[in-house]
Formats: structure tokens, C-alpha cells, sequence
């Protein structure tokens, strides 16, 4: 790439074109590759639930796996997670850079609940891309992006490889900002308070650079222990963790009729026979929209499951598309827990 003058913000004055359209597609709800130093990511406008659910439709995730919040420093981080003060001395040795933190949510963190799939915990990451956080900057809100490969393929290190895996209607826009240099992802670092520091994924920050800022050892590796409730979980297991307090009811091949100490959650004003009864009514998308559904799941079984019902009952939404990853949520919210 030609070495064009810096601007005063820090990015090449050639780039701000691409920084506009950027902020344009996004802020419209599409999705952008973008650049980082760790590999190239698939961005969508966190607090945008609609915009997040499109995250999942381009990749064929199956599931409603967790996403990281990319933010332009701890300014904004502040805004969405709370960093106790192991969380703050890591954030301010290794950011920008490879480090994601996971940290709970603030009580008022703008964040779409798609994004965290469901958790009270979000992951944060200020990537060292000179681009990525002015475009983050200059508009004021978190990118969530996971890397930018459809479910199952590598992660992309240059912008080739994003062009190549999606079409523009997918994806309008892939900033090219030459190859990452990484190339590998973040590493993942949970840390909350009363808990030790534990290291989720491995990347390019070691767990010694880490005990380095937080003394010797005090990072432990995530060794999974099923028997453990309150032991962190790999990113996917603490995904799948999540399920609502009250039983919740598939309405398919029974088909429960709502009572009055009920919550019902349906799909395309489709009826559940008794919901008139119900304590609380929601539609999980009354135009049978996927992007709408995914994007309300977490919030409303939230809303209904606050209700303190004895069932939540659930009309699901056709497994095609994103439906496959709502159905294997309310599946396995639906499973059997043993509480
Ligand atoms: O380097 C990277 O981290 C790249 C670039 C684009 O920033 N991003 C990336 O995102 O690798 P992704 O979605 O491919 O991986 C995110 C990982 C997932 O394994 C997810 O389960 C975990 O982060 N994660 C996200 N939020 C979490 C949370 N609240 N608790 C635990 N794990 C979480
Ligand atoms: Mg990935």
C-alpha cells in the first residue's frame, strides 16, 4: 500500500473516504469488513440487534455464539462493562491490542443482548488498528465483529479473503488495510470481580505477560469443571449456559395451554391456545422477520422470565436461516436443568 500522509487524527488522509462510507453502511444497519491487527472482522453497529442478527445470517453460525465489542479506548469500554481494577491495569497495558476482556455489563450498557448472547458479561477489545478505532471514534458507538469467515473456515488476514468469502449484498464494504499483522486472534481474558482472572482463548498475549501486570500467579488457564456452576466457562460452554429461571415450554409437538401464571412468547402472531390468559404476551416478530425474532430473543425471554412465570411458553420459528440458531437456543433453554 502507498504511504499516503497521516491526518491529524492519526489515519491517512486517502482513507477518510472509506471511514465515511463505513460509518454510513453501518449506522444503516449493514455490515463492514474491518480492519484489525489480529485478523479482519465482520462489523455491525453493536446496539443495532437487527444489524447483530445479520452478523450470524452471513456467517451460517448455527448458533447464537457470543461476540466481542470492539471500542475506540476505555472511555467507551467504561460505557458497556464494568472494569474492576485487575480489568482497568489490563486495559491500559495492552490497549490497543490483542487483549479482549471479558467484564460484567454495565447496568445500562447500550449493547444489543444478541451480542453477549443472552450473558450479563460482554467481551472488549480495543484493537490496534489506527482506522478501526477512529471509524469507532467518529461515530461514537462499539462495532461488535467477529472474525470475518463463514462459520467453519479460517479467520481472514487480509481483506482478499473477506471479498471472496461473502457477496456484496452480505457484506457492502471490506476496508483494505493490507495484511493483519497477528493474524491470529485476541487473546480472551475473563475478569470479574470476586473471580480469578482466567484465560478463555489463547492469542498473542501470553498468560505471563499477563501475570507481569497482575502479579504471579494469578491467571489460571480455563480448565472446565462441569460440576463447578461458578467456574468461568469457554466461550462457547458460558454461550450455551445461558437459559431463563422459568421452565420454559416449547409450544410444538404438545401444544400446553397457557395459564394465567404463564408468559408466552410467539412467533408471527401465531396463537397459543389460552395466551389471552396469560401474565404477559410478547411476539418474538409479528411479520415473521428473522432479523427482528434474533435479535428480541435474549431481551424478551428476559422480560417474560422477570414476570417470575411458572412456564414461559414458546412458539418456535422455523428452523431455515437464522431460525436454526434460534431453535437450538430455545431447545436448550428448554432442556431439562437439574436445579
Ligand atoms: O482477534 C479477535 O478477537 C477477532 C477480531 C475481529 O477482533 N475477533 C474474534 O471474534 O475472534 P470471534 O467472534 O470469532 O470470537 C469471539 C470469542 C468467541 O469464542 C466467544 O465465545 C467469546 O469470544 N466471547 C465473547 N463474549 C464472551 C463472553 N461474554 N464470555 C465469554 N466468552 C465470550
Ligand atoms: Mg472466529
Amino acid at each position: 500500500m502507498s504511504q499516503k500522509p497521516l491526518g491529524s487524527s492519526g489515519i491517512r488522509d486517502g482513507d477518510k473516504e472509506a471511514q465515511k462510507r463505513a460509518q454510513d453502511l453501518l449506522r444503516k444497519g449493514s455490515l463492514v469488513g474491518i480492519p484489525t491487527e489480529t485478523v479482519y472482522g465482520l462489523a455491525a453497529d453493536a446496539c443495532n440487534g437487527q444489524a447483530v442478527a445479520r452478523i450470524f445470517e452471513v456467517k451460517g453460525r448455527p448458533q447464537f455464539n457470543p461476540l466481542i465489542c470492539h471500542v475506540d479506548g476505555l472511555e467507551l469500554a467504561q460505557k458497556l462493562g464494568v472494569f474492576d481494577e485487575r480489568a482497568m491495569a489490563l486495559a491500559k497495558k495492552f490497549w490497543p491490542g490483542s487483549l479482549s476482556i471479558v467484564v460484567p455489563k454495565t447496568a445500562d450498557c447500550p449493547v444489543s443482548d444478541l451480542v453477549s448472547a443472552g450473558l450479563d458479561t460482554i467481551a472488549i477489545r480495543c484493537p490496534n488498528s489506527a482506522f478501526t478505532r477512529d471509524l469507532i471514534a467518529s461515530m461514537g458507538m462499539p462495532l461488535a465483529a467477529p472474525s470475518a469467515n463463514p462459520s467453519g473456515k479460517l479467520s481472514p488476514t487480509v481483506a482478499s479473503a473477506v471479498r471472496d468469502a461473502f457477496s456484496t449484498d452480505q457484506v457492502p464494504l471490506v476496508v483494505d488495510m493490507g495484511p493483519c499483522k497477528m493474524g491470529l486472534e485476541s487473546t480472551i481474558v475473563y475478569c470479574v470481580e470476586g473471580q480469578p482472572v482466567t484465560i478463555l482463548r489463547h492469542g498473542a498475549v501470553l498468560m505471563e505477560d499477563l501475570e507481569a501486570v497482575l502479579g504471579e500467579n494469578t491467571v489460571r488457564k480455563h480448565q472446565p469443571d462441569i460440576n463447578d456452576e461458578n467456574a468461568p466457562r469457554a466461550p462457547g460452554m458460558l454461550a450455551s449456559h445461558y437459559a431463563p429461571d422459568s421452565k420454559l415450554v416449547l409450544w410444538d409437538e404438545d401444544q400446553p395451554q397457557a395459564q394465567e401464571t404463564d408468559t408466552v412468547l410467539t412467533f408471527a402472531a401465531q396463537p397459543v391456545t389460552g395466551m389471552e390468559r396469560a401474565l404477559n404476551t410478547l411476539d418474538l416478530s409479528l411479520t415473521g422477520d428473522m432479523a427482528e425474532a434474533a435479535a428480541n430473543l435474549f431481551s424478551m425471554l428476559r422480560q417474560l422470565d422477570e414476570l417470575q412465570p411458572k412456564r414461559i411458553i414458546v412458539v418456535p420459528p422455523p428452523a431455515h436461516g437464522l431460525g436454526v440458531a434460534i431453535v437450538d437456543r430455545l431447545r436448550r433453554a428448554a432442556a431439562p436443568r437439574n436445579t
